[in-house]
């Protein structure tokens, strides 16, 4: 058994977090992680109240243990705030405020439920912020990362937060997937890792069968760190890209006049993920041009970068 600052904190045995991944988590993985002796973190970011309520109960059938609740700060409301503090987790976990948030209102009204705060960060700047309004446990997320990430290397950011902000624990996260990650950012200063993308190909999680083939079967070479995603569903996340693994044979599709069509435009050279298409087609002279996650789903044009015309 490892004790760090981490696991005294929590009263927790292993120093070892479940990232609070939404919609990534369930209340089978998150009991699972609690009930093995590490920190089981619920993605309550895309949950609707009664479903957070639902959530929560079925969490704490599963165990006894502590376990905590995570909401995306740019996105949160006064109530989800109050909704995820009367479900009385041990645990608040939060990430991405926006530039103007002040995070030490949100952290105290935590602390005045008893509920400690776990707050992660992309920069050190950040860190010392989170630090100065309270927050219980940093967690330094490195690049290496899997979903919305900053922009410094894991190994880097790591000690960097630790020095910063000691002696707030700090959690590493970003490319940890096993004993020999946890051992390497124990050295680098972290009181204990949170994992995420490891946790998506368990039994325990909801997800589905071919994303977790691709999980196990990607050499890491995959991966695409883009702010694609956050364009097509015209989503605003200061400083981050995502990262994920590129599945699609075609990310970019480009739609015209609301109908479904692939299109090799310059236009498309605006992003950061370009792909020419030789089945580009065109139902007018000139249409819309927008971006897409796929092309099945081309005729909703979720967000329109410009004009296109027939070549
Ligand atoms: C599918 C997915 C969804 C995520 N959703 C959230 C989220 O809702 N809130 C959050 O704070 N972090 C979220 N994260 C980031 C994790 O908290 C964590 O930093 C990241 O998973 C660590 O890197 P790893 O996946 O390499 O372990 C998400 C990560 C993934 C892979």
């Amino acid at each position: 058994m490892i004790k760090t600052s981490f696991t005294q904190l929590l009263g927790i045995q292993h120093p070892i977090a479940l990232a609070g991944m939404s919609p990534g988590t369930s209340p089978e993985l998150v009991a699972a992680v609690t009930n093995a002796g590490g920190l089981g973190i619920l993605g309550a970011t895309e949950a609707s109240p009664e479903r957070l309520r639902v959530l929560v109960t079925a969490v704490r059938a599963a165990t006894e243990g502590p376990f905590g609740v995570n909401l995306v700060v740019n996105f949160m409301s006064d109530e989800e705030i109050d909704l995820v503090l009367d479900a009385q987790p041990a645990v608040f976990s939060t990430a991405w405020p926006g530039e103007a948030q002040d995070l030490k209102p949100i952290f105290d009204r935590a602390h005045d439920r008893g509920v400690k705060v776990v707050h992660m960060v992309p920069a050190v700047a950040d860190a010392i912020k989170a630090a100065e309004a309270g927050a219980d446990v940093i967690v330094a997320q490195g690049t290496d990362g899997g979903g919305h990430i900053g922009l410094m290397g894991t190994a880097v950011i790591v000690p960097a937060v630790a020095r910063a902000v000691a002696p707030v624990p700090v959690l590493a996260a970003g490319g940890i997937a096993d004993g020999r990650g946890l051992a390497a950012m124990l050295a680098l200063g972290a009181a204990g890792v949170l994992m995420g993308t490891r946790f998506l190909a368990t039994v325990e999680c909801h997800g589905r069968g071919h994303s977790k083939d691709a999980l196990l079967n990607s050499l890491g070479s995959q991966t695409v760190a883009s702010k694609f995603y956050d364009d097509v569903l015209a989503i605003q996340w200061p400083g981050s890209v995502v990262r994920a693994i590129r599945t699609m044979r075609k990310p970019v599709i480009a739609a015209v006049n609301g109908i479904a069509s692939g299109a090799g435009l310059g236009l498309v050279a605006a992003c950061d993920v370009r792909v020419a298409s030789s089945a580009a087609s065109f139902r007018a002279g000139w249409g819309r041009v927008g971006l897409v996650p796929d092309a099945g789903a081309a005729f909703l044009l979720p967000r329109i970068i410009g004009w296109g015309r027939r070549g």
